[in-house]
C-alpha cells in the first residue's frame, strides 16, 4: 500500500499503518464489482453453512454505506442476484455499526414473528468513496462483505441488543456529497477527524458492552469471545482491556482486511467461526460503531 501511495506522491510507510492501527492487508473489488456482488458471494457462503437455501429466506437486510444505487436497496439487487423474489428486502444505513443494527433488526422481527429466516448482510466497496490523495484516510479501509442466516428457534439465540446514535458527531466522520440535478453537490469523498473518531469510539464500545451484559443479565465473565468493529486494533484492545477481558478472547482480523465498514464484524465473525474458535454454546459479543455517530452490541449464544 505504501509504495502505492507514494507512487501518487504520498508520504506513508506500511510501518506506520502497522504501528498506528494494526492494518497489514486491505482488499479492493475490481472496477464494476459492487456491493451486492459482494453480498451475493457471502450470502452464498452463509447459506452453505447454515445447511439453508435462498428459497429459505423470508427476510433480507443488508448493512451497507456503499450501495450499488442510490436506489433501488442493495437488499433488493441481492435478492434479484439469489434468484428469489417476494420476501422483504432493505438496506440499514449505518455505516461501521451497520453490521449490528441490521442483526438487531432481525432479531427483533423474528422475536415479533415477521420473519423466520434472515439474512442478514453487511456489504461495502469503501475503495470507491476514498480520496487517495488522503494519507489519514485512504490506507485504513477496505472492500468485503459477510453475512449471517439468523432463525427463529426457542434456543437463544440473540441474548440481548443495544444500539444508539448521536447525530451531533455527524462531521467527524461523513461522506457529505450528495446527488441533486443529475450532478454531484459537495464532495462525495470520505472525511473523518481521526482523533475525535478514536476517543468517542473507546468511550461507547465500552458502554454499549456494559449496556448489552446487563439487559441480558450476564456479566464481563461469561463473554467467551469479544468481536468488535475492526477498525484500529488499539481501540479494539482499549475495549477489552477495559471490560477487564483477556486478549485473547478478542477476535482481531484487521490485519487481514482493513477497515471493511459495516462487513468488518461478520468477516470477523466468519473468521472466527471457520477457524474453530468461536465454537456452539460460546457467548459472542458483537459490537459497532461509526459514522452517525452510531454504535451498539449483539450479545449471543453462538
Ligand atoms: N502515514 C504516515 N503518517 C501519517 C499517516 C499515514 N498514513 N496518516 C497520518 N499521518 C501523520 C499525521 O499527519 C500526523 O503528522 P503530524 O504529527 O506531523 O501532524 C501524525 O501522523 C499523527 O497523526 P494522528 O492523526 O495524530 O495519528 P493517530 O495516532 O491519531 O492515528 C488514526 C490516526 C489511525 C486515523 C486514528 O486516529 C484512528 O484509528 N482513529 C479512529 C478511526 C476509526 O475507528 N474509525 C471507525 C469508524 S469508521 C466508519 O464509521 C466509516
Amino acid at each position: 500500500m505504501a509504495a502505492l501511495l507514494a507512487a501518487r506522491g504520498l508520504q506513508t510507510s506500511d510501518q506506520w499503518i502497522v504501528e498506528r492501527t494494526g492494518i497489514r492487508a486491505r482488499h479492493f473489488a475490481d472496477d464494476g464489482v459492487n456491493s451486492s456482488d459482494l453480498a451475493l458471494h457471502a450470502s452464498l457462503a452463509a447459506l452453505q453453512a447454515a445447511g439453508r437455501v435462498a428459497q429459505d429466506i423470508d427476510l433480507i437486510i443488508v448493512a451497507t454505506s456503499t450501495p450499488d444505487m442510490i436506489f433501488p436497496s442493495t437488499a433488493c439487487i441481492l435478492q434479484h442476484k439469489l434468484g428469489i423474489a417476494g420476501c422483504a428486502a432493505f438496506d440499514v444505513q449505518a455505516v461501521c455499526s451497520g453490521f449490528v443494527y441490521a442483526l438487531a433488526v432481525a432479531d427483533a422481527m423474528i422475536k415479533t414473528g415477521s420473519a423466520r429466516c434472515a439474512l442478514v448482510v453487511g456489504s461495502e466497496v469503501f475503495s470507491r468513496i476514498l480520496d487517495f490523495n488522503d494519507r489519514t484516510t485512504c490506507v485504513l479501509f477496505g472492500d468485503g462483505a459477510g453475512a449471517v442466516v439468523l432463525e427463529a428457534s426457542n434456543e437463544p439465540g440473540i441474548l440481548a441488543t443495544d444500539l444508539h446514535a448521536d447525530g451531533r458527531h455527524v462531521g467527524i466522520l461523513c461522506t457529505p456529497g450528495t446527488v441533486a440535478g443529475g450532478q454531484v453537490l459537495g464532495d462525495p469523498l470520505l472525511k473523518m477527524d481521526g482523533q475525535a473518531v478514536f476517543k468517542l469510539a473507546v468511550q461507547v464500545l465500552d458502554s454499549a458492552a456494559r449496556a448489552v451484559l446487563e439487559k441480558a443479565g450476564r456479566s464481563t465473565d461469561d463473554v467467551d469471545w469479544l468481536i468488535p468493529h475492526q477498525a484500529n486494533i488499539r481501540i479494539m484492545q482499549s475495549t477489552a482491556k477495559k471490560l477487564k477481558l483477556p486478549l485473547d478472547k478478542l477476535i482481531a482480523t484487521l490485519d487481514e482486511h482493513g477497515n471493511t465498514s459495516a462487513a468488518s464484524v461478520p468477516l470477523a465473525l466468519d473468521v472466527a467461526v471457520r477457524s474453530g474458535r468461536v465454537k456452539r454454546g460460546d457467548t459472542v459479543m458483537l459490537e459497532g460503531v461509526g459514522g452517525g455517530f452510531t454504535w451498539g452490541a449483539v450479545l449471543l449464544d453462538f
